[in-house]
């Protein structure tokens, strides 16, 4: 029997030094895409594929992740009093319980801060979200990958074709058999050179994982760079449980990366009815 998705690991403890100084005392997953941070893009995406439960993983000067999800009561009676409508505020509304936050107390890689999250997610499947990848599609990504789970079941990666000279950016697939949209994964190597690179399916940061998946990161192996890999922690279930990665139907914006990031606000500017006009003219008038 194939037990539901209803968790989520959203690691926000990086330290975000590509966007510096934005980052110094502002958490990346804080910064804004349009009129939102881009941890509300994230959330909003779990709770379309049916998450009931989303745990952060923070890290020092990161509580204003938790706080942008809290009750605001002096904001709100103020701007009640002003007559303003509080209608802005309804993404930022969660259930009691919805969003429970960890710390990772040192930032000692992507697959540390998952660990951390180990207790909450107990023996249950659990999905994990890179809010600084945003991914945009209908439906998101997060629910095409939890489709594709209802019927594959095991461990699901979220892949893109990567350039050739980005390998050294990417986890990297070595793949087996494809079916449509998703891949059997042989293999993973984190950020390999594009010479050592065994294809250009890279993954992105959207996950389907297996309980088992923490007692192997708990064992604290150190990889690339010196830190606790998720990538690494995941090679060790290819061939234990099944492993796939999925195609999804979804533009992916970097946000980590300054360029990328710019991007995607002008991309996502140029996709809403009430500014579009005005983005377009300016285009237009720079040629
Ligand atoms: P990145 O590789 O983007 O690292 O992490 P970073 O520290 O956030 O940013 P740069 O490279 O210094 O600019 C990928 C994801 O893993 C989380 C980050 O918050 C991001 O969501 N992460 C990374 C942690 O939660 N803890 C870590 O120790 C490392």
């Amino acid at each position: 029997m194939i037990k539901p998705i209803r968790k989520a690991v959203f690691p926000v403890a990086g330290l975000g030094t590509r966007l510096l100084p934005a980052t110094k005392t502002m958490p990346k997953e804080m910064l804004t895409i349009v009129d939102r941070p881009l941890i509300q893009y994230a959330v909003d995406e779990a709770r379309e594929a049916g998450i009931e439960q989303m745990i952060f993983v923070t890290g020092r000067g990161k509580s204003t992740l938790v706080d942008y999800f809290d009750v605001s009561f002096e904001l709100e009676a103020t701007m009640e009093k002003a007559g303003k409508s509080l209608e802005p505020l309804a993404p930022t509304k969660v259930r009691n319980g919805e969003i429970v936050s960890v710390r990772q107390q040192q930032p000692l890689g992507l697959g540390h801060a998952v660990w951390c999250a180990r207790d909450i997610v107990g023996d249950e499947p659990f999905a994990v979200l890179l809010p600084d990848d945003l991914m945009v599609g209908q439906p998101g990504a997060l629910k095409q990958m939890v489709d594709a789970y209802a019927e594959m079941g095991g461990n699901i990666i979220c892949a893109q074709e990567v350039a050739a000279d980005k390998t050294s950016s990417y986890g990297i697939i070595t793949p087996g058999e494809t079916r449509g949209t998703a891949t059997e994964v042989f293999g993973l190597v984190e950020k390999p050179k594009p010479e050592d690179a065994p294809s250009r399916l890279g993954v992105v940061g959207r996950y389907i994982l297996q309980p088992e998946l923490m007692d192997i990161l708990g064992k604290g192996e150190r990889g690339a760079g010196g830190e606790i890999q998720l990538t690494d922690g995941m090679a060790q279930l290819i061939g234990k449980q099944p492993f796939h990665a999925l195609k999804v139907d979804a533009v992916r914006h970097d946000c980590g990366d300054k360029a990328g990031f710019v991007l995607a606000n002008l991309a996502l500017a140029l996709d809403r009815a009430d500014l579009r006009p005005r983005i377009e003219e300016f285009l237009a008038s720079r040629g």
